[in-house]
């Protein structure tokens, strides 16, 4: 076993990303030689649970499993609080350890949970979706949604290791699959060219998750994450490019009540958008924008858009997190790999982007 390593700086220290095939098996002796509380428990779902219970438990003997439940729709302070009511009767004290088993929600909701209870006890992130081990697991962004809006509430909370084993996604829904490659995309066409490149010329390998294929992949973006996070932990500079994409698919998301599209697919219609924005601006070549929409077409089909009215779209992007004093911050592409980022793109520019990219005109 040579887990592939990505180092991650912090304010408070740093944390290593491990990847590789078969990690999960050796999950018990990746933390005890990094001196992790002995305590340890793991939060998780049946779902996840089920496929992979047995493995996970054999690997760390003696773990406590606590298990909320499966979807979005429980992402919120009730899951959080089921959490904190299993640690208090379990008489869990600072000196233990949650272990997130899961995709970005049990990692999102359970890294909340380490981070608040008792003011804040050890976190191990062991991500088991494309996009939680290329994405959510690093960076240490944890957080619920509210009714009001998705990750309103929320903590920096760096984990104190990321185990992440490209095995585990054998087991993963093919759309789910999909979704996450979709943020790879994002990598590729925000931050490397050679990302980019080698997506393209692996596509066919790459809509099967063989892990010999994904695995250099997940890698790469962990690598790409890692350097960009070490540089600007708190998104206030250079982390903002990882928005790519995001304005709009936050939009459609929450247009449809979180329901249509799984995040990475609203993200893949986002970056059409924004590549229009760029296009009409003279900022990016048709040609890198025909790539761009080939090689997220090319991967099988998307929730459709259709119906969603462009002014709507607009309207709902105003009410973004990314709005700051009034302004909005859209991240445009400039190239296979590079980006600029601005805030004063128009209504007019927005409408007639979503409009060329198959939203509803009226
Ligand atoms: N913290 C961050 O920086 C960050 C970044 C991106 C996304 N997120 C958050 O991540 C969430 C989305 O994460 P997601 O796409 O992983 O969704 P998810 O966690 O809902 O997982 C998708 C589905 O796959 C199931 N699943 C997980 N692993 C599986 C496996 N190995 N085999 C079979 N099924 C499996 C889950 O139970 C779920 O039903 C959103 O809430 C988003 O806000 C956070
Ligand atoms: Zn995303």
């Amino acid at each position: 076993m040579h887990p592939v390593r990505v180092d991650v700086r912090t304010a408070t220290g740093g944390y290593a990303v491990l990847l590789g095939e078969g990690l999960t098996d050796h999950l018990g002796r990746l933390l005890d030689e990094r001196h992790i509380f002995p305590r340890r428990f793991i939060v998780t779902n049946p779902v996840v649970w089920r496929f992979h219970g047995e493995r996970i438990a054999g690997a760390l003997p003696g773990a406590e499993v606590i298990q909320v439940s499966d979807g979005e729709r429980h992402k919120h302070l009730a899951s959080v609080a089921h959490i904190y009511e299993a640690l208090v009767c379990a008489d869990a004290d600072r000196g233990c350890v949650i272990i997130a088993v899961g995709g970005g929600v049990i990692g999102d909701m359970a890294g909340f949970a380490a981070a608040t209870y008792l003011r804040g006890i050890g976190l191990v992130q062991v991500p088991t979706t494309l996009l939680a081990q290329v994405d959510a697991s690093v960076g240490g962004k944890v957080g619920v949604n509210l009714a009001a809006g998705k990750n309103l509430v929320g903590a920096f909370y760096p984990p104190l290791v990321v185990v992440a084993d490209p095995a585990v996604l054998q087991t993963l829904p093919r759309r789910e699959y999909r979704a996450g490659l979709y943020e790879v995309i994002k990598y590729g066409m925000a931050c490397s060219a050679d990302l980019f490149r080698r997506v393209q010329a692996e596509a066919a390998h790459l809509a099967n998750p063989a892990a010999s294929f994904i695995a250099p992949i997940i890698a790469e973006c962990c690598r790409i994450k890692a350097e960009i996070v070490s540089a600007d932990e708190r998104e206030s500079g250079p982390r903002r490019v990882l928005n790519f994409g995001h304005t709009a698919g936050h939009a459609i998301e929450s247009l449809t009540s979180y329901r249509r599209f799984r995040h990475g697919e609203a993200i893949a219609w986002g970056m059409l958008v924004a590549s229009q924005v760029a296009v009409a601006r003279g900022l990016l070549t048709s040609d890198d924008d025909r790539a761009l929409e080939a090689l997220i077409m090319n991967l099988g089909p998307l929730p459709h858009i259709a119906d969603l009215r462009a002014a709507q779209t607009v309207e709902a992007m105003r009410r973004d997190k990314k709005v700051v004093n009034g302004r909005l911050h859209f991240v445009l592409p400039t190239g296979i790999g590079t980006t600029t980022i601005v805030d004063d793109v128009s209504e007019g520019e927005l409408t007639a982007a979503l409009t060329l990219v198959g939203f509803a005109a009226a």
